[in-house]
């Protein structure tokens, strides 16, 4: 049972210093979530970008490999259209029309050389420092 202190009025939960029942987790370096929602994929095609990704991934999805990446499908992002819609932690990077060839550029320009693929970016959680000069945000 966890440990609880008030704080402004409400309880707090601690970490658990010695979980006993606690499951346990690999490290890794991103989690991507696909919406596989009906609204923004009424075609359902997020089912087999999700099940391409093992592939696509290869060493990247193992689960003893540091800096693995992992994935989810999710029955909506709030967003309702555009889709397949794709999301990468930690970054907070959206992508829009997710096929498997831009499935493929993102795990290669993305994930693997830290280039997200701009042009099917629509949003940013983390917006990066302006360039000099520049009036608005960039992608790196
Ligand atoms: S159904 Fe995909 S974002 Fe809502």
């Amino acid at each position: 049972m966890q440990d609880e202190t008030e704080q402004g009025g409400f309880p707090v939960p601690l970490h658990n210093a010695a979980p006993l029942d606690a499951p346990e987790q690999a490290p890794y370096a991103h989690h991507l979530f696909l919406c596989s929602g009906r609204y923004c994929d009424p075609e359902g095609k997020a089912i087999a970008l999700y099940n391409a990704l093992p592939r696509l991934l290869g060493e990247l999805g193992a689960y003893d490999n540091p800096a693995r990446i992992k994935r989810g499908l999710t029955a909506c992002l709030g967003v309702c259209y555009g889709g397949p819609l794709l999301v990468v932690y930690p970054e907070g990077i959206w992508y829009h029309h997710v096929d498997e060839a831009l499935l493929q550029r993102i795990v290669r320009e993305h994930l693997e050389q830290g280039r997200p693929v701009r042009e099917a970016i629509f949003h940013q959680l983390h917006a990066p420092p302006a360039e000099s000069g520049a009036s608005g945000a960039s992608v790196p």
